[in-house]
């Protein structure tokens, strides 16, 4: 069962500290907690969030579930989201995203079976004219080919 470590506890009064309200260093405090558990946030983290920061679980939930970059389930080694939205899909980015399933052998946000990926199709990444394009963990892949991207991934793995 997740446990903040005793530095995250002290990254969340911190937070607190920060903020006019308490209510704002909830995305900090999430992005905190996501970091800790290998990319996603468990429903015991949100009870721990909760007490540390005096606010009631609902407020907690409420950001995790509004928030995409949020995952509210276990999560590959490489987090791969394709964007599917306007600019990417005319781009090819459904072809992408539909190529990377096959190549991996997932589909949904399944974690492929050696744990290292989960492609996740989303909207827009905000960098529409390096079209198609994908996030993996906290970088960005423009421009791809369906070849390209698959090198971009195994060489991360
Ligand atoms: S449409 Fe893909 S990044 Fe904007």
């Amino acid at each position: 069962m997740f446990k903040l470590s005793s530095e995250g506890i002290d990254f969340v009064k911190k937070e607190i500290e920060r903020y006019e309200t308490r209510r704002s260093a909830i995305i900090p405090c999430l992005y905190r907690v996501q970091k800790e558990n290998k990319g996603w946030v468990p429903p015991e983290a949100v009870a721990e969030l909760s007490q540390l920061m005096d606010l009631p679980e609902a407020w907690i939930n409420e950001i995790l579930n509004f928030y995409t970059m949020f995952n509210k389930e276990p999560i590959g080694k490489l987090h791969v989201q394709v964007c599917c939205n306007i600019s990417c899909c005319m781009n090819g980015g459904r072809e992408l995203a539909s190529h990377l399933n096959k190549e991996f052998g997932v589909q949904g946000n399944e974690i492929s079976k050696d744990g290292n990926v989960t492609i996740t199709r989303v909207e827009c990444l905000g960098s529409c004219d390096t079209a198609p394009m994908m996030q993996v963990n906290d970088n960005y892949y423009e421009n791809l080919t369906p070849e390209k991207a698959v090198s971009v991934i195994k060489e991360l793995m």
